[in-house]
């Protein structure tokens, strides 16, 4: 039997594959990073690439051990004689914080804006737009604890789902306070919780004694029914005054520049790094277990990582999901960029000079040529299949004059080139 791809991956293929989705079309993957760079970058923004793997201990001390990410969906990273210590990333923020720390981008103007995209690794059940290599658009940014910034961070996550067509999608916006306001939500939620302990799932018995917020975020369906049962208080009435003073500078702002959001109080998020601004952003059409993407403030992640306490804050979202939410919406790509020109010889001794020919013009410009002699026929519908606008003829007369025949595949109009001339006739 041939091989198949690992469980929860997936082929991003070129146009024309047959059953090509939105999802997996390497186009549409390419067409929201560009967008999302365009977007990004000019809001100042630089790109920074980070490896794939990173010690273990950096996501266990980043995303947290209590998380389901960290406790149960780490993809180990084994080699021959290693010290198994690496797993391949589950998300990018902790890579991106020791790469701060470790370059001294500290010395770079502050706050230090900076973007990222890639593959992402969690070993979770598979479903629709749950994946196990999933990719990310992520944006990060460090050295401010300016409500500003919070706010133009979820500014900047809106205008790219915007700028990629996207209306059906809503902030839900939260706080999770400060680490002390945690403190107490958490002695308040192991209060309620332990009388109904053994009823809970095995998870969250754990959870109660680890870190009783994470229950909040527990996927599983009895859980949720004790949860809502409990009427458990939300995060946000726990929030000390400098995290309520932060929340409201931060809505208003939003407020200000018209960016649409909601208040969700029962905002956790599935890493423990965050504190004040957390945020979520959903779709009318993706279930609302499946955020589109998600972010929040991480002041304390620096210093948890051993460098110097450094404010941060950012978000990232699932290409994948935006791109199911574009399909969902019927959005389409823009139309791809087809060679210029197709050039074909019309015998077999010509095939090296529309080669030659093709070759020249691809220091200006996209050309292709026929690996074999083509009729004119069959060259003009190849041309036309490749999305080329102008189809070349080389045959034994054109050899001789040093020309091509050229045609305008839109018009039908048909001129003869002097090869030389060719770049220039099929710019202008
Ligand atoms: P996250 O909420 O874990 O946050 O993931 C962000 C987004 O990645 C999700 O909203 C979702 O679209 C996508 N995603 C996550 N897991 C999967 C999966 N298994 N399959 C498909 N898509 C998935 C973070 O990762 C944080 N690092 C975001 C951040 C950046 N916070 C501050 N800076």
């Amino acid at each position: 039997m041939a091989i198949q791809r690992p469980k929860g991956t997936q082929d991003h293929l070129p146009d024309g594959s047959p059953k090509l989705r939105l999802d997996i079309s390497a186009r549409a993957f390419r067409h929201v990073t560009d967008t999302a760079r365009t977007v990004l970058e000019r809001g100042g923004a630089a790109f920074i690439a980070t490896p794939i793997f990173e010690e273990a201990e950096l996501v266990k001390r980043g995303v947290g051990g209590s998380t389901d990410i960290v406790r149960k969906e780490m993809f180990m990273v084994h080699y021959f004689g290693d010290h198994g210590g690496y797993v391949l990333r589950p998300e990018g923020t902790a890579g991106i914080v020791r790469a701060f720390i470790e370059n001294g981008l500290k010395q770079l103007p502050s706050p230090l804006k900076l973007w990222t995209h890639g593959p992402m690794f969690r070993a979770e059940n598979v479903q629709k737009g749950r994946l196990r290599q999933f990719h990310q658009v992520d944006y990060e940014v460090l050295g401010s604890a300016d409500p500003l910034v919070d706010a133009e961070a979820i500014w900047l996550m809106v205008q790219v789902v915007e700028a990629l067509g996207l209306t059906g999608v809503g902030v839900k916006l939260g706080s999770i306070g400060d680490p002390e306001d945690r403190d107490t939500y958490n002695a308040y939620l192991r209060e309620l919780f332990t009388p109904h302990a053994e009823r809970l799932s095995a998870d969250s018995q754990d959870r109660l004694t680890r870190n009783p917020m994470r229950i909040l975020d527990s996927k599983s369906k009895e859980d949720q029914a004790i949860i809502a049962e409990l009427a458990v208080k939300p995060m946000l009435d726990f929030l000390g005054t400098d995290a309520e003073a932060h929340f409201a500078a931060v809505r208003a702002y939003l407020d200000a520049w018209g960016v649409a959001y909601e208040v969700d109080p029962s905002i956790v998020r599935g890493l423990d790094y965050y504190r004040r601004t957390a945020w979520e952003l959903h779709h009318a059409h993706i279930g609302a277990k499946s955020a589109l993407g998600g972010g929040g403030r991480y002041d304390g992640l620096a210093a948890q990582l051993g460098g110097q306490e450094t404010p941060g804050i950012g978000w990232a979202f699932g290409v994948e999901r935006i791109l199911l939410a574009m399909e969902q919406e019927g959005l389409t790509l823009p139309a791809p960029d087809g060679p210029v020109v197709y050039l074909a010889a019309l015998d077999a001794g010509q095939v090296p000079s529309a080669a030659q020919a093709a070759l020249s013009l691809r220091s200006v410009m996209r050309a292709e040529f026929g690996l074999k002699a083509q009729k004119p026929g069959n060259a003009f519908r190849e041309a036309e299949r490749r999305g080329a606008r102008y189809a070349g003829l080389i045959g034994s007369d054109e050899a001789a004059a040093g020309t091509v025949a050229v045609k305008n595949l839109a018009t039908g109009e048909q001129v003869s080139v002097k090869v030389e001339a060719l770049a220039d006739a099929l710019t202008h």
